[in-house]
Formats: C-alpha cells, structure tokens, sequence
C-alpha cells in the first residue's frame, strides 16, 4: 500500500493536468488509468483522432474543390483509407505517450488499472489499496443512446466506430446534429459517403447562435450533407449489409425511415462513474448522474472531489482541464477559480464554428438591451485568398457600457480567432477596446476587429 498527498482518478484532460499540476505544486500524487494509453477519451478515441481525421479529409476536399481554381492541375488523390487510419494512429500515439513522458518529468506515478473508492481516503486498483488526503474524480463520460438502439460499434456506432471503421461506408445515417454528429459526418461525406442527419430539434448545433446555425447548415449541405431536422428517432433496425433508421416527425407524427450501411449515434454523452463505489462510499450522485460538487469541486464526502464530464457543466476537454488546475490549486491550500462564462466552444469542420458567452436568443430571454457588430468574411481579404469567404463574426456588447457579452464565429481558423475575445471578455474588455487595437493585415484576426468596429461606429470594409 502506497501513501499518496493526492490520487487522481481517470488520465483524461481533467485527470492528467490535475495530477501534473498537483505534483508541481509539491503534492506526491498518483493518477490512476486503466486504458492502455494515457489522455482519456479526447485523445484516445474523440477530439485528437478526429481532428487527424478531419485534417486528412479537408486536404482531399480541398484538391477537388479547390486546387485547379489556384492552377494547381491533374490532383487526383486516391484514398488509402489503411493509411488515413495509420496517420491518425501515429497521432494518437505521438500525443498519448507525450502525456507519459510529462508524468515521468513531473514525478506523477502511473497506477496502471481501473480504480474504485473503497472509502474516503482509499482508492483501489487490482488487489492493492493506496491511500490518499485528497481523491479527484476525473472519469469523464460516455455515449449515451437511445432506447431501441443497439450499439455494435461495428455498423451501428459511437463517435468510437465511427474513427475506426473497416472500410469508407457508401452510406451513413447519423443520429443527432450536434457536434460529434457534424464532425464526423463532415469527414464521411468528403471522403464520398451519402451522409444523411437526423435531428430531433428544428434546427443543427443546440444552444448555439441561431444565424451561425443557420449559415453553418447552408454550407454543410452545399458540401453534400443532407439533413432531417424535427425528427426524434424511434430505433434502428439491423439486417445483414443494412439498417434502418426510424423517426416520426415532430409536426405531424408522420413515421419514415431511412436505410444506410453504417449508422452513427451521437445523441450526446452521459458521466461515467460506474464501478467507483460512489453510492458506498457515501457521494451523492444528481439525478442526471454526475456527482454533485460545491464551488471548491468537494464532493458530499469532504476530500473526495471531482471534475469535468463527470460534473455538471458543459462536456468539453477544455473545461475539465481549468477545473483540474483549479481543484489542484484548491487542494494545495491556494485558491482556484474557473470562469464559467468565458469557455468557448468549438466545432472542427471546414469551416470551423467557434462561440463563447452569451447568444443573442439568450439576451432575449434575459430582457438584457445588447447591440451586435457583425462582419462577413467576405470583406477579409485574407479569407477570399483561401475560398473561404463564406460566413462571418459575430460580436455582441453591452447595449450602454459596450462590455463584450458574446461572440460567435463561422469561418476560417474561428478556433482559434475566438481566443482573443476570450482574453477580452477576461479583462472586461469593452468592442472598442478590441477596435482600437490594431490587427495584422492580411489576417483572419482582422474579422472579429471589423465586427467590433461594427459595434461602434461601423466597419470599414463592409
Ligand atoms: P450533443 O449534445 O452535442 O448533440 C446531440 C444531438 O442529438 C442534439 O442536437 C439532440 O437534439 C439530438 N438528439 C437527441 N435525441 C435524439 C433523437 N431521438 N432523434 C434525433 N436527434 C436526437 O452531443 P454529441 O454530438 O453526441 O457530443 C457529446 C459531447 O461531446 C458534447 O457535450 C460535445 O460538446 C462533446 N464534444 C465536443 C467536441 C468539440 O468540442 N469539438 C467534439 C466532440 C464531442
């Protein structure tokens, strides 16, 4: 039996920053991770795989759409699809073992093996019991399906079979137009898949801004995407070389189905906390089932926390990442601190969709009195260089102070645009500020200063 100041949980991004910034904050620590691979679900089987998928399939696009529009002749790339999923191997492996070698530099131990709370101050792995001031749950989460769906992961799949398919299905059905939906049947339908989307709601991406959601499903379909929206599915049904997909639409109840080699199910995800001993141990669970935490990430048993997919909130790496930095500052006795208004979200499609604070449907709702600044990229040389005009920043400020409330992006490089006014909204930044500071040219960048200028006095190239 080893002593530890902190055992963490799980080796995902909540898990794995938290053990490394308790270790440099002084903590003996241990992580615990039964996978053979460190870097959880994100870099194992969901954000990093997908984004090599995606960076392979945008390639591909890009030399049929757009290379002989640049003069660039007689690109006809075959698919290797063998190939594809080596270089999304060697991806994955390149980033999971670079977690190993953080672990080994910052003396975190490794306990190899799936991990259970016998009792507050105990965590178990294999046959032996270690024992710990502080535990941190960090066991992120996992599909969650639909009654009458059953998962093979072979034909009827998760975003995990989905990375991994044996062969380029000729068609997919996928379930659910949020992220995990519009990722991966963006990569599908590039690669030459008949890529169908079934969504419940009357509109793709939840939660986001509605003009953005609109835009971003007008370029999806002109990429080959077709959509089924105000559909709830009722099951899929599994025959040899085929299933079918059931839904009634909402307005009137009518039943349809839709038949398709591989069907993929992204109707969202669900805490993973089975085989902890939580209820034993005595950690209240919500009736959603993520353990229930106070601000400082405590759970109901006084030095048993707990972090990111496993919590409330919403289900992003990013997120868990500020909440293991924070509950390590927090266990160490310091203060830590997570700004849940200012975590931006992002969907790695071409083009990419990026969003952070409030939309304008939520101010709605709020009654709060916010103007909008909005600039096409069409206006930013830069973008039309690449073909990628299409779609356009979006600032919202504080309609009397000008405080950056929002923004939300469809466009190129919106990942990593959106980070500036993350930085702004952090300093309680007001458009102006962002319009008086000056922005390279020729650069993407130069978009979100023409949507806040457009909160002012107006944009200069609209
Ligand atoms: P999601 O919650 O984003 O979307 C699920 C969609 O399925 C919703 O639009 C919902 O209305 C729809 N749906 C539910 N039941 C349905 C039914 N019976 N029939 C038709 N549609 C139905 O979930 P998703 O895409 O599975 O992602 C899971 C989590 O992983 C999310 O929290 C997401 O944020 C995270 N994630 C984040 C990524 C990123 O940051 N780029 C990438 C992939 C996943």
């Amino acid at each position: 039996m080893a002593e530890f100041d902190v055992i963490v949980i799980g080796g995902g991004p909540g898990g794995y920053v938290c053990a490394i910034r308790c270790a440099q904050l002084g903590l003996k620590t241990a992580c615990v991770e039964g996978r053979e691979s460190l870097g959880g679900t994100c870099l194992n089987v969901g954000c990093i795989p997908s984004k090599a998928l995606l960076n392979a399939t945008h390639h591909l696009h890009e030399t049929h759409e757009n290379f002989e529009k640049m003069g660039l002749m007689g690109a006809k790339v075959k698919v290797d699809w063998a190939k594809m999923q080596a270089y999304k191997g060697d991806v994955i492996s390149g980033n999971t073992k670079g977690i190993e070698f953080l672990f080994k530099k910052n003396k975190v131990t490794w306990l190899k093996g799936w991990g259970s709370i016998p009792a507050a101050g105990q965590v178990k792995v294999g046959d032996e019991v270690h024992s710990a001031k502080a535990i941190v749950i960090a066991t992120g989460s996992e599909p969650a399906s639909l009654p009458g769906i059953e998962i093979d992961e072979e034909t009827v799949v998760t975003s995990t079979g989905a990375l991994a398919l044996p062969k380029i299905p000729k068609s997919m059905v996928v379930i659910g137009a949020g992220v995990i939906g519009l990722e991966m049947g963006s990569v599908y339908a590039r690669l030459g898949t008949q890529v169908t989307v079934v969504e419940y709601l009357d509109a793709i991406t939840p939660g986001m801004d509605g003009e953005v959601a609109k835009s971003f499903q007008r370029i999806l379909s002109k990429q080959g995407l077709k959509f089924v929206l105000g559909a709830a599915v009722q099951g899929v049904d599994k025959a040899k070389g085929k299933n079918t997909v059931r839904y009634k639409l909402r307005k009137d109840d009518t039943e349809a189905y839709l038949e398709a080699e591989v069907v993929l199910v992204a109707t969202g995800r669900k805490p993973y906390t089975a085989g902890l001993g939580l209820e034993a141990a005595g950690v209240e669970i919500l009736p959603r089932g993520q353990v229930k935490t106070d601000a400082h990430w405590q759970t109901s048993v006084p030095g048993i926390y707990a972090i990111g997919d496993a919590i409330t909130g919403p289900m992003l790496a990013h997120k868990a990442e500020d909440e293991g930095m924070a509950v390590a500052e927090v266990i160490a006795g310091k203060h830590g601190h997570v700004n849940y208004d200012v975590i931006p979200g992002v969907i790695y499609t071409t083009p990419e969709v990026a969003s952070v604070g409030k939309t304008e449907e939520v101010l709605k709702q709020e009654g709060r009195a916010y103007k909008v600044g909005k600039f096409s990229f069409m206006g930013n040389g830069r973008a039309k260089a690449v073909f990628q005009g299409e779609g356009f920043v979006k600032l919202i400020a504080d309609k009397e102070t000008d405080r950056i409330l929002g923004c939300h992006i469809i466009g190129p490089a919106a990942g990593d645009l959106i980070h500036e006014v993350c930085v702004a909204m952090e300093f309680g930044a007001s458009a102006q500020d962002l319009a008086l500071t000056c922005h390279a040219h020729p650069t993407y960048s130069e978009a979100v200063r023409e949507a806040a200028l457009a909160c002012g006095d107006g944009a200069i190239h609209a």
